[in-house]
């Protein structure tokens, strides 16, 4: 009976899709009877690792096996316990009260940190995120910014930062851990490794909305909507940190636009996956680099507005050398004349990562990008 049932719904399913969504035939009968094509089943792979589970928020951690792509490793604070924020106030940031989100970042056990209702919180300082850390906005509407500073990860490891809307970030004075003066990125990412930022929605800060520099590793940027801004995302340091030829970004399943302008991302001697995004346009461009940087752009969906052009190597090198750059442009789809120069060395071995889908997929891909509204017992 059950496999009879499996097969009528199964049967259902693909008529009830117009396109032949990638639909894993062998998950949980009665949770899959649920879905529809906006919830799961997308072919969005860290979406349908656990959006299909109306018990979400009794599995939490099972975010942390989700991930893909560079940071791939990054467990967040899988393993420890839950801290829940009640407090939204950072009074003392030297010395923050329990009940703060700031007193949960900086402990140096893992932390698996929630929210007990919604709020908006606005940082006198940075917040300084330490290792093994998960940020988890889940079925609470999270501000975090408004004209305060925002997050930072430096020299750390292991952090998940998922389901945050992060928004007029500004610079603020030095912190007393870092001892650094913060310009205002909305996510700062500073000689840091297996760091995972996922369905946070990003907009209007006074610098990056989401920097990775300083050799910065094993890092994904995954189904974030991204609007309102200029410089949107900037990968490396500057021409002559070297260093960062170790950087490893995945930049995946996000919406950029509209209102961006720039640095979708802008790339620097690593290497750099851009895949399954959606472009809804852009002001100058969208992906650039400089510093000989490999960037491999696969399965977008490039919608340009007056300006058509995707890339742009910045600085104005001669072609003579960005002709050497590995700038790959693989089943992107172009719309209203958009274009992608690429350059490089044919059959460079740049490997596609396995989880790419064909950028026709990218529509119910990318429709929930940004910070999700969830509630207990029912899908994401
Ligand atoms: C389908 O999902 C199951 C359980 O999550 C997994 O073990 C299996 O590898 C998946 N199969 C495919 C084809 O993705
Ligand atoms: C399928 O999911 C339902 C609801 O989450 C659960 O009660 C049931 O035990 C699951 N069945 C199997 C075989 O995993
Ligand atoms: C929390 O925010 C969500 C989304 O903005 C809203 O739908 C919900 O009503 C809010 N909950 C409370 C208790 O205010
Ligand atoms: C981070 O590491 C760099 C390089 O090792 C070092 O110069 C810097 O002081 C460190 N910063 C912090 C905040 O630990």
């Amino acid at each position: 009976m059950a496999i009879l049932l499996f097969f009528i719904f199964t049967s259902i399913l693909s008529i009830s899709y117009s396109s032949p969504l990638p639909v894993n035939a062998s998950g949980n009968i009665s949770v899959r009877r649920q879905r529809t094509p906006e919830q799961c089943g997308t072919g969005n792979q860290v979406d349908d690792c656990w959006r299909c589970d109306p018990g979400w928020a009794d599995n939490r951690q099972r975010l942390a096996d989700c991930v893909i792509g560079f940071g791939r490793n990054a467990i967040g604070g899988k393993g420890g316990r839950t801290y829940v924020v009640t407090d939204p106030g950072d009074e003392d940031p030297a010395n923050p009260a329990p009940g703060t989100l700031r007193y949960g970042l900086v402990q140096d056990e893992p932390l698996w940190i929630i929210f007990a209702c919604n709020m908006t919180i606005r940082p006198q300082r940075e917040f300084v995120v330490s290792s093994h850390k998960t940020v988890d906005g889940r079925g609470a509407s999270v501000v975090v910014g408004e004209g305060g500073a925002c997050f930072t990860v430096r020299n750390q490891s292991n952090v998940i930062i998922h389901g945050i809307t992060i928004r007029g970030c500004r610079p603020a004075p030095k912190s007393a851990k870092t001892g650094h003066l913060s310009d205002g990125d909305g996510v700062s990412i500073f000689g840091a490794r297996d760091v995972w930022v996922d369905h946070c929605t990003l907009e209007d800060c006074a610098d990056g909305l989401v920097d990775v520099i300083a050799a910065s590793t094993g890092v994904t940027v995954s189904n974030c909507l991204l609007t309102n801004h200029n410089k949107a995302m900037l990968l490396g340091h500057n021409d002559a940190y070297e260093d960062d030829r170790a950087m490893r970004v995945t930049v995946a399943f996000n919406r950029f636009g509209p209102g961006l302008v720039q640095r979708m991302p802008r790339c620097r001697f690593g290497v750099f996956h851009v895949v399954n995004n959606d472009y809804v346009n852009w002001g100058k461009y969208a992906i650039g680099g400089s510093a000989s940087p490999t960037i491999l752009s696969r399965g977008n969906r490039f919608c340009a507005g007056k300006e058509k052009e995707v890339t742009k190597r910045d600085g104005d090198p001669p072609k003579s050398e960005w002709q050497k750059w590995n700038w790959i442009s693989d089943g992107d789809l172009m719309f209203n004349g958009a274009f992608f120069t690429a350059s490089g060395r044919p059959g460079a071995e740049v490997k596609a990562p396995s989880f790419a889908k064909s950028a026709s997929f990218v529509a119910p891909m990318t429709a929930s990008a940004g910070a999700l509204s969830c509630s207990k017992g029912s899908l994401c």
